[in-house]
């Protein structure tokens, strides 16, 4: 499917963005090993948290989602406690879901049966070796195609032992896999990251009543008897808020709106890139939702110049950097994103790819081994062309931006993507511009 877009005179909207991702996807996962019922309000319906609910009821466990708009959901899920799932009759389709296949590779280790969990081509050609590795100093068997690098990967569960693990990568899911591996295990387990990483499992697994402790650049964790059910909210995406605020910056006559998103400090790098880059976006009513930081963003036209990005705020940024590549084209002066090789690894290879769609758009970019350059100027003069997503949700997305900031008329090609993370996506672009 193609979608056309087209610079709107002004930009104006309140959009709900949907549930975050990486913490709809933890809801589920824990939700199932809690002991008895559990109820999470706008769970993100996309379809990587789709796959997530999917693997779970082929692992014995019920649930019901009530979708009230397009992405955004109610669920309620009977958890079966945490020695409660089934062995799987058949494999375990991850889609396009990295988060579901390797937190799932953690708590699957730890479980006495066996079973294979494989995703669509893109999740196929990513790398798994980086959970192998862990999960069998744990004690479980695993086995993954390309030399144990890539899915699908096969797990034969068992008694696990709790072992100190220092993250070669900085990386949240391999850190929740050891920690989900950790709740089966026999003793403490200590994860020790580079970098602090997205830390919403700690924060679900400590209001479960796991007993969890961060020391230095170590998270400790004791295997509970059990884990209480949750009841709870899930804070707005700041990965998908990410595309609104940067449409709102670069735009000559905007203002958006976006209540309730989440602004946890390990994934808010966004914000304060586009603070640096001079752009007005206020945050109002901090609160805290679901145990997570949130706040009411708005976010309005703003005259954005160059900024240098690298070390930790580029992985507390890591997700929004498609979004920002665009902010860039629209910033005076340099842009340049470094230390971000993991964008190779993603859905797509974020880097070469938004070096390849950019370009027909206009954009001076360059690509970085590790990220790329960006030559700017305020005011953009960025030309509508036909650019292509490549089955990546995000790519599609930051293109859809491009799209709405530039002159003539952009089509962007397999835009069906964006329901992997915001299934209201085009929807919520139609009311900001006004392009019905
Ligand atoms: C995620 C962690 C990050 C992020 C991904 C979601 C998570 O990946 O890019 O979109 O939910 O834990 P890595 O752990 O590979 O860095």
């Amino acid at each position: 499917m193609a979608r056309t877009v087209r610079r709107p005179a002004r930009l104006q909207a309140t959009i709900q963005v949907p549930g975050d991702k990486s913490i709809s996807h933890r809801t589920a996962i824990l939700g199932a090993l809690a002991s008895g019922p559990s109820k999470v309000r706008r769970f993100l319906a996309g379809e990587d948290c789709l796959s997530t609910l999917a693997c779970l009821r082929a692992l014995g466990v019920e649930w019901q989602l009530e979708e009230e708009t397009p992405g955004v959901a109610t669920l309620e899920l009977a958890g079966v406690g945490l020695r409660g799932l089934r062995e799987p009759a058949d494999v375990l389709d991850a889609g396009n879901s990295g988060t579901t296949l390797r937190l799932l590779a953690g708590v699957l280790a730890g479980q006495p049966f066996a079973s294979v969990l494989t995703g669509d081509a893109s999740l196929r050609s990513r790398p798994v070796g980086r959970v192998v590795e862990p999960l069998r100093k744990m004690g479980a068997q695993l086995f993954a195609r390309d030399g144990d690098r890539c899915p699908p990967l096969a797990i034969r569960g068992g008694s696990l032992r709790g072992i100190h693990y220092r993250l070669p990568v900085a990386s949240a899911q391999v850190k929740s896999a050891v920690l989900l591996a950790g709740l089966f295990a026999e003793g403490e387990t200590v994860v020790e990251e580079p970098l602090a990483t997205r830390d919403h499992t700690e924060r679900l697994l400590l209001s479960m009543g796991v007993e969890l402790r961060r020391e230095g650049p170590g998270i400790r964790l004791t295997p509970p008897t059990d884990l209480s059910p949750v009841d709870l909210e899930v804070p707005g995406d700041l990965s998908a808020a990410a595309f609104w605020l940067v449409a709102a910056a670069a735009h000559p006559d905007a203002e958006i709106v976006l209540p309730k998103v989440g602004v946890n400090p390990t994934r808010s790098g966004l914000l304060d890139i586009l603070s640096m880059m001079g752009a007005t976006v206020e945050l109002t009513e901090e609160r805290m939702v679901g145990g997570e930081p949130v706040a009411d963003l708005t976010v309005r036209s703003s005259r954005l110049r160059g900024v240098e990005v690298a070390g930790e705020l580029t992985l507390r940024a890591i997700d929004e950097l498609p979004a920002l590549a665009v902010a860039a084209a629209f910033a005076e002066g340099t842009t340049t994103v470094r230390d971000a090789e993991e964008l190779r690894v993603k859905e797509s290879d974020r880097i070469a790819a938004l070096t390849v769609e950019l370009r027909k758009l206009g954009v001076a970019i360059e690509e970085r081994p590790d990220g790329f350059t960006i030559e700017g100027s305020a005011g953009g003069a960025l030309q509508g062309a036909s650019v292509n997503g490549g089955g990546d949700h995000r790519l599609a997305m930051a293109l859809a931006v491009a799209g709405l900031l530039a002159d003539g008329e952009t089509v962007v090609e397999d835009a069906e993507a964006v329901a992997v993370s915001y299934p209201g996506f085009w929807e919520d672009l139609e009311r900001a511009g006004d392009l019905s």
